[in-house]
């Protein structure tokens, strides 16, 4: 019962985390967007304006130079989204990664941890992530935005490198998703929003805002922007084995962060109408040479494998979860929804069983069974030969 609620609280608070997301980053997409689509206007106190048909109603966006010659009685603000972001996900994360850590944070194969010290370092590493980058943009390093650039690119390779030394590859992506999502979030309710508030108190108390509210405040969400991307990525990266399970997972982490950012540049440029292609190909490329350099090997000619061998490996080191009814404490169900109790059932797996055991090496999770090198070559060379039932 206790896991069935579980899973409902993870369902729910995964769909929640996913609706205000939505609805955070696309305003954030959208008035970047607007930003970069601005018309010249004749009217000198405006920056610009657009008009925009959407759900059959015509609209007309005015952005003003410095302020509104009288403050509106009604000003929208943009940032629960964000703080609804943050806490769903830090609940979530709590709830797979740190009350399932047998199954998604640990495996004692990258270093042998107890549970409450590796919930500690990740815990942690948000915390020092978000230090660190403050640190860097109250640097002398802030007014010059090339080495600020730099300066984050080595903080973020140095957390990717840290964090797959110590947890397994699915809970290294997460934590590394986590930090920079910390740091987004940080931005807009430390930096972004307070700014615009004495922003908004000084004009109102007819005093000119002060300029370095605008200007911390446009700095943050340029990186907020270019951190989106990668953002993304780690949180579905879990699905995909080959990223998180690749023998040099924190490399494929930095290049996807460089590809996820580069793409994210591209599309600002060309909103702005100016758009080199430069951005675009380095992204493209470093994603296909991922692509390229991650390609499973094709080994020697398999030799046939008798089906009875695969199965009691199966049994012996998949069963315990994999069943209709799972032996493994504080699962419900078969995980994804995957039984291998039959012939057919693991037939029809071969191809995710080979992904998952022998090129990305996820399964067993931290490997809780046990499972040996010549079993795992075993399955390979099964899924090789056919993947027959005799
Ligand atoms: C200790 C429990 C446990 C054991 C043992 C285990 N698994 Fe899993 N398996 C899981 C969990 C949990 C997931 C879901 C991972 C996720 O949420 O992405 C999973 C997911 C999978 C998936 C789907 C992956 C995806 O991304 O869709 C496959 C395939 C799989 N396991 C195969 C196996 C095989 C083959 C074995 C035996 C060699 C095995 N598992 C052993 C817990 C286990």
């Amino acid at each position: 019962m206790e896991t069935y609620l579980l899973d409902w609280l993870s369902l729910l608070l995964r769909w929640a985390h996913l609706v205000v997301g939505i609805a955070w980053i696309g305003a954030s997409f959208y008035f970047i967007w607007l930003d970069n689509h601005l018309e010249p206007s004749s009217d000198t106190k405006l920056a610009g304006d657009l008009w925009a048909v959407h759900g059959g109603g015509f609209y007309h966006v005015e952005k003003f130079k410095a302020a509104p010659p009288q403050m509106p009685a009604r000003l929208h603000w943009f940032k629960w989204e964000a703080y609804w972001t943050w806490i769903t996900g830090f609940f979530l994360l709590v709830l797979i990664y740190y009350v399932g850590a047998d199954l998604y944070l640990l495996d004692p194969a990258v270093r042998s941890l107890s549970k409450g010290a590796a919930i500690g370092i990740g815990l942690a590493s948000l915390i020092g992530g978000l230090v660190v980058y403050e640190a860097l943009c109250r640097s002398p390093l802030r007014s010059n935005d090339a080495a600020l650039g730099a300066g984050m690119l080595v903080l973020l390779a140095a957390a990717a490198w840290g964090l797959c030394q110590v947890f397994s590859g699915r809970g290294a992506f997460i934590h590394y998703g986590a930090i920079l999502g910390t740091i987004m979030v940080a931005n807009v309710a430390h930096i972004i929003i307070p700014g615009q508030r004495r922003m908004v108190e000084a004009l109102a108390a007819g005093r000119t805002p002060e300029p370095k509210d605008a200007i911390a405040g446009k700095q943050r969400s340029v990186h907020n922007t270019y951190f989106t991307l990668p953002v993304l990525f780690t949180m579905i990266s879990g699905h995909y084995a080959f990223t998180f399970g690749a023998r040099w997972n924190w490399l494929v982490l930095i290049a996807l962060t460089l590809a996820g950012g580069l793409i994210r540049v591209w599309f600002v440029m060309r909103h702005k109408g100016r758009a080199p292609a430069w951005p675009l190909i380095l992204g493209v490329g470093l994603l296909c040479a991922l692509m390229f350099l991650f390609v499973p090997k094709t080994e020697e000619q398999a030799t046939p494998v008798k089906f009875e061998e695969v199965k009691s490996i199966v049994e012996a080191r998949c069963l315990g979860c994999h069943a209709h009814k799972p032996t493994f404490p504080g699962l419900n169900e078969a995980p994804k929804g995957i039984v291998l109790d039959t012939p057919d059932r693991i037939r029809a797996q071969a191809a995710m069983i080979q992904a998952q055991t022998v090129i990305a090496r996820a399964m067993p999770p931290g490997n809780l069974t046990q499972m040996t090198d010549a079993e795992r070559a075993v399955l390979a060379r099964w899924v090789r030969g056919g993947a027959k039932l005799d």
